[in-house]
């Protein structure tokens, strides 16, 4: 040990979390001439990476306005992130990404995926922290950061003590704790006096209490795109994405990304065949068909959905056009505007990501340091930046290193 505090025991700054905010910023200041020492707690490197994106990572997304960042990020803030992100572009990742030789796909909605597998965005992070002469420690936690004026960090890490000027935080957010996730980050903040956004699992999967959701526990499986909803009149937001019906709830890209939206209590309004005029489809059938009201459905909606929800409805198990004008107006109404409230998430075991995090009223967005205390620098999502589903998460990790690293 002793060795290890002489060999190593100062550092121009150290990053705590290799995960893809802290590789990044630590191979860009390790390349600027910094010596840098990369820590992280957890056995294996980088697992979030690792396991995005289904196994591929849907590194970036090309669709990101730089100037108008907000429409996809949340926060208390949400112009905060603006500054990074325009100063590291996802074409700038792009442009790394294939230098190192990485094929990559677009699938949906400007959201870029590897070829081959996320190993290559791990690969590659890891051969520019190698590049920057970055010295890594891994598995090793941090005990304890002290600090005096003119005197800098002391940090007390497994692999002994280290000393230096510079702090980064980069130990992420709280899903996905069987991965490593901690609380790390917010407890420094809160030591050093910087505010923490209180944090709530984001882009999850929502559940609806046992006994509400009953009726429709059979549909698990069933997918289809939707328009999904919630907010009041004034602040309404919606996604235009495919849902999915699960035993507990509803998931799928449209209800990940309403999640992050979603405040407890409050409904979720869902149209189930967006573009489509149901009420005027519905009319139009009774002239001209004899055929049941399920049959007729079936031509708008999935035909597991329509038996559903004409299953429900005494009124409504008869030929169409013997149905009540009423009842046909309030099946459009269940297919067009279905409210529902959920009960709750699953929680951060299912979270593709947090919300919350360290204020950012505390910190600078030029360079994400401390206001008020020097040289302690967050960086991704222990920030209070919480980016929607499709790219837009790991894209903030890399221009928010990006934007510290230039700083450091
Ligand atoms: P990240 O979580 O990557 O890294 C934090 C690191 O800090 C970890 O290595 C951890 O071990 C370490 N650490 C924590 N506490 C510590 C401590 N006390 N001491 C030392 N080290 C500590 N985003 C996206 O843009 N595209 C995608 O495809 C996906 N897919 C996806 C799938 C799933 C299942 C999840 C859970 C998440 C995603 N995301 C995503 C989100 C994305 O993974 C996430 O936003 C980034 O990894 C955040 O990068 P950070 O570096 O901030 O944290």
């Amino acid at each position: 040990m002793q060795g290890l505090m002489q060999a190593a025991g100062a550092f121009d700054a150290v990053v705590i979390g290799a995960g893809a905010a802290g590789l990044f910023c630590a191979g860009l200041a390790g390349q600027r001439g910094l010596k840098v020492l990369l820590l992280d707690h957890a056995e294996r490197i980088a697992e979030k990476i690792r396991i995005s994106g289904g196994g591929r990572a849907n590194f970036t997304n090309r669709d990101l306005d730089v100037r108008a960042p907000h429409r996809h990020f949340i926060g208390d803030n949400p112009h905060f992130c603006r500054s990074a992100l325009a100063r590291y572009t996802p074409q700038q990742f792009i442009a790394l990404v294939e230098r190192h030789g990485i094929a990559y796909h677009e699938k949906h909605k400007g959201q870029l995926f590897c070829d081959g597998s996320s190993q290559q965005i791990i690969d590659m992070l890891l051969a520019e922290c190698a590049a920057g002469g970055v010295t890594h420690w891994q598995p090793c936690g941090v005990d304890e950061v002290g600090f005096a004026p003119g005197e800098g960090y002391r940090l007390r890490t497994r692999r002994g003590e280290v000393r230096t000027p510079r702090v980064v935080v980069a130990t992420g957010g709280l899903s996905i704790p069987q991965i490593g996730a901690s609380d790390f980050g917010y407890r420094i903040a809160t030591q050093f006096g910087l505010r923490v956004v209180t944090p709530r699992p984001a882009l999850v999967p929502l559940t609806f209490g046992g006994e509400a959701w009953a009726p429709y526990a059979d549909l698990a499986g069933l997918a289809l795109p939707v328009e999904i909803a919630t907010g009041s009149k004034k602040e309404r937001i919606a996604f235009l994405e495919d849902l999915l019906f699960t035993h507990r709830g509803l998931s799928g890209p449209a209800v990940l990304q309403i999640s992050s939206y979603w405040q407890p209590g409050a409904p979720l309004t869902i149209d189930f065949a967006p573009g489509v005029d149901v009420t005027a489809a519905l009319a139009e059938a009774k002239q001209r068909s004899r055929k049941r009201i399920a049959n007729e459905l079936a031509g708008l909606v999935p035909a597991r959905l329509a038996d559903a929800w004409v299953g429900e409805d005494a009124a409504l198990q008869r030929p169409i056009n013997e149905a009540a004008d009423r009842a046909l107006a309030a099946l459009a109404e269940r297919i067009a505007r279905w409210q529902i409230t959920p009960s709750g998430t699953e929680g951060y075991k299912k979270a593709e990501a947090t919300a919350g995090g360290v204020d950012t009223r505390d910190l600078s967005s030029q360079t994400l340091e401390s206001k008020q205390q020097p040289g302690l620098y967050f960086i991704g999502e222990v920030v209070d930046v919480t980016g929607w589903l499709g790219g837009y998460n790991f894209q903030w990790a890399w221009a928010s290193a990006h934007a510290c690293a230039q700083a450091l």
